[in-house]
């Protein structure tokens, strides 16, 4: 038998960076998945775009750590993926999760999702150092969440482009960049706690807006995010690029997604083909992709 399970990855709405501070965000699975292939064999192989390997944590550290997780057993297992790594979309939760989710039923674990979900977010802090669970639960569950409160809102049927800079491709980036805006928050507390309040205060529009499926007001806010996240200090003039780019297109809003410093921004737009054509010409590689209310599946 073989197993194979996908795991999608996710956006923020609204709400990156200020979450840290116990703000509300919104984080939305979309429908880009990594796809984790398992079989049983006699010795333990792992092969994806970086290569094939025995348990080795350096070329594969959340597939080994996942297998390891579920009590080492010996597996042969196949990674692909839709989504770009280290740019912001959760790659790293979903091929934690699409491995887990593919082990536990290959070899009969049982275990629940709820189970799964912690335990990517417990594979993420072994292997970053930190990690909040948001990645790991939206790429588990799907659907469009609230965070911290981990309520599902109406999925939203309005179509996405990401738009990938390329440029700042990192794990580790999002600790810098997390340091950071610490540090700015300590030097001048007066000015940046509003800052982060009114971030917070998208969220809770946003919830509304969501259920109404006000695409136009969703837009107009996920703009202002924007501003507010390079007031902050992690947009990049790229982003900013891709960012006016999809707005000129007819984009209902744009911003920067996850920690920034580089990595992806979202579109929200039902003109995905015009919207994707200016991210491309203002230098990103464009994504069309939509919100998917499927978290991990077997396939
Ligand atoms: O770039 P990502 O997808 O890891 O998102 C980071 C989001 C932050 O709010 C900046 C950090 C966090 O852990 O919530």
């Amino acid at each position: 038998m073989t197993t194979t399970c996908t795991a999608p990855g996710k956006i923020y709405l609204f709400g990156e960076h200020a979450v840290v501070y116990g703000e509300p965000a919104i984080a939305c699975a979309v429908e880009l998945r990594t796809r984790a292939q398992v079989k049983k064999t006699d010795a333990i192989s792992i092969s994806s775009d970086l290569g094939t390997t025995g348990l080795d944590f350096e070329v594969h550290p959340y597939v080994c750590a996942a297998i390891q997780k579920m009590g080492s057993p010996e597996v042969c297992i196949k990674i692909t993926s839709e989504i770009p790594v280290g740019s912001g979309l959760g790659s790293s939760a979903a091929v934690t999760v699409a491995t887990l989710a593919a082990i536990n039923i290959e070899c009969s674990q049982g275990y629940e999702k709820e189970k799964i979900a912690q335990m990517a977010h417990e594979i993420e802090k072994e292997v970053q150092g930190a990690a909040s669970p948001t990645d790991t639960f939206v790429s588990t569950f799907g659907g469009v969440i609230e965070i911290p409160s981990r309520k599902r809102l109406d999925l939203l049927d309005c179509g996405i482009v990401i738009g990938n800079t390329g440029k700042g491709a990192s794990p580790k980036k999002t600790a810098k960049l997390v340091k950071q805006v610490a540090v700015l928050k300590e030097e001048y507390p007066d000015s940046i706690n509003p800052i982060i309040k009114t971030i917070g205060s998208f969220a809770k529009h946003g919830e509304i807006m969501v259920t109404q499926k006000n695409y136009q007001a969703l837009g107009k806010l996920m703009n202002v995010n924007h501003g507010l996240l390079d007031a902050l200090g992690v947009n990049t003039i790229e982003l900013s690029a891709l960012v006016y780019a999809a707005r000129n297109a007819g984009a209902y809003g744009a911003k920067l997604t996850g920690a920034g410093g580089g990595g992806c921004m979202v579109a929200l737009t039902d003109s995905q083909v015009e919207v994707a054509h200016a991210i491309e010409k203002a230098g990103g590689k464009a994504i069309i992709t939509r919100f998917t209310r499927e978290g991990v599946l077997q396939e």
